[in-house]
């Protein structure tokens, strides 16, 4: 019998007071094992949600996590690792011409992705629009392709974190996910256990992001960077704008052809600036003189993600996926684009069936919007906005309703002032 009751704990948390390393330990690792009760942990989890936790308390709840699943060693692989990690947003396909590129700027990035829930799509439901690629990856096979290449996304194993697993589940459906130490403890116990020595966090701020608000953002931000630092995982962070999706495609057979055409040297700019900027980051951390604006203008991107794809079962050059219907909602007046709000975007893609509503659902690889008029771009009447793509024609009534306000044409015509892309960088110390 423990010492400890989870009752104890729960009545501690909810009168306000610090639970103690032991505590916390105990309670993950009884958690894990199913001996403290859903009902119990649901009830902690609220009382945290409601009364926050002590920064010494994040990290035992992280170094708990951790300690419940295995603790990856990439000692072997040669190179420096570095990792980056979205809390996600619209349109966010980063990651497929990031980790290439980061490969060829002489890094190994070991990216262990997880698929979308809700209206942000997940990296690997766009990677599987790739005919033959392979999501799962075993532990030996991956320090190979690291070593060889440089660049792995793959799905974590069940034995990553597997009380951040249980949790998060939990959190789900008791209204207790947004807590921003229970957010910073389950992204950082997961990149902490994949094995990467640094660490780049791209936090969202706006509409289309899970932080709505640049100061939560940085505060969760903070708390990241500084539990990584403790956990000796060189961590910075990038605040970076979410009001509007970024670039033009959001699904996934779509996003993956952008990434691609950014990896070619074109593509929209917003996706290049967050791309190199998130690359100079992510190099810099592990102490690389590579340029990555010039590196991915040498194609040696584009040739660390075809390896990369090849590497996993997948066909670079195979057509990816059309969708069998599409509509197009065409502009009603003329003028200057002023704002693409994400999350009606981000809602009518998931509806299109690029998303999932529950993690059983299988997605489209070929639904989605595209969006065909940015901020700052001037429009005619009649002019094309939107294209939206599915295989479920049903769709497009609930998809046409999500988008009927997301986008504001002014006729004046006034001078357009973008918002930056990366709004702040938090470092350790
Ligand atoms: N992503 C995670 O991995 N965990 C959270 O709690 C929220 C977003």
């Amino acid at each position: 019998m423990s010492a400890i009751a989870a009752v104890d704990v729960i009545r501690a948390k909810r009168d306000g007071a610090a639970l103690s390393e032991a505590q916390i330990e105990w309670i993950i690792d009884a958690y894990t094992r199913h001996e403290v009760a859903e009902e119990q942990m649901s009830a902690l989890l609220m009382a945290i949600l409601l009364n926050g936790m002590t920064g010494a308390e994040i990290a035992a709840w992280t170094t708990a996590m951790i300690a419940s699943g295995r603790r990856m060693d990439l000692s072997t692989v040669g190179r420096p690792t570095v990792d980056k990690h979205s809390t996600g947003g619209v349109g966010d396909k980063i990651s497929l011409p990031l980790v290439p590129l980061v490969a060829a700027c002489g890094a190994a990035v070991p990216q262990l992705s997880g698929r979308g829930l809700g209206h942000t799509g997940g990296t690997l439901d766009k990677m599987e629009s790739i005919a033959g690629w392979r999501a799962t990856l075993s532990p030996r096979e991956m320090a190979d392709q690291l070593s060889s290449i440089g660049a792995v996304i793959c799905a974590a194993s069940e034995d990553l974190a597997p009380a951040d697993r249980k949790l998060y589940a939990l959190r789900d459906v008791t209204g207790t996910v947004e807590s921003i130490p229970m957010i910073a403890a389950s992204i950082m116990s997961k990149k902490i256990a994949e094995g990467t020595s640094a660490l780049v966090l791209d936090v969202k701020v706006g509409t289309g992001a899970f932080m709505k608000r640049a100061d939560h953002a940085a505060e969760l931000a903070r708390t990241m960077v500084a539990l990584g630092s403790r956990e000796g995982v060189r961590t910075s962070a990038l605040l970076t704008d979410m009001s509007t999706p970024l670039g033009r495609a959001v699904g996934n057979a779509i996003e993956v052809a952008e990434s691609v055409e950014v990896l070619a040297g074109g593509g929209p700019a917003d996706v290049v600036e967050l791309t190199v900027a998130l690359a100079r980051e992510m190099v810099s951390l592990v102490g690389l003189s590579a340029d990555p604006a010039q590196v991915l203008a040498s194609g040696k991107a584009m040739d660390a993600w075809r390896s990369m794809v090849l590497a996993q079962g997948g066909d670079p050059d195979a057509p990816l996926p059309t969708p069998r219907f599409r509509e197009v909602v065409v502009a009603d007046e003329t003028g200057v684009v002023t704002e693409l709000d994400a999350l009606p975007v981000g809602l009518a893609a998931w509806r299109l069936g690029a998303g999932r509503a529950r993690k059983e659902h299988a997605v489209q690889a070929a639904a989605g919007v595209l969006c065909l008029a940015k901020p700052g771009d001037e429009v005619r009447v009649g002019q094309p906005l939107f294209e939206l793509h599915t295989n479920t024609p049903d769709a497009f009534t609930a998809a046409l309703a999500d988008l009927s306000g997301a986008i504001r044409i002014d006729p004046t015509g006034a001078a357009f002032d973008r918002p930056a892309l990366v709004l702040d960088v938090i470092t350790e110390g």
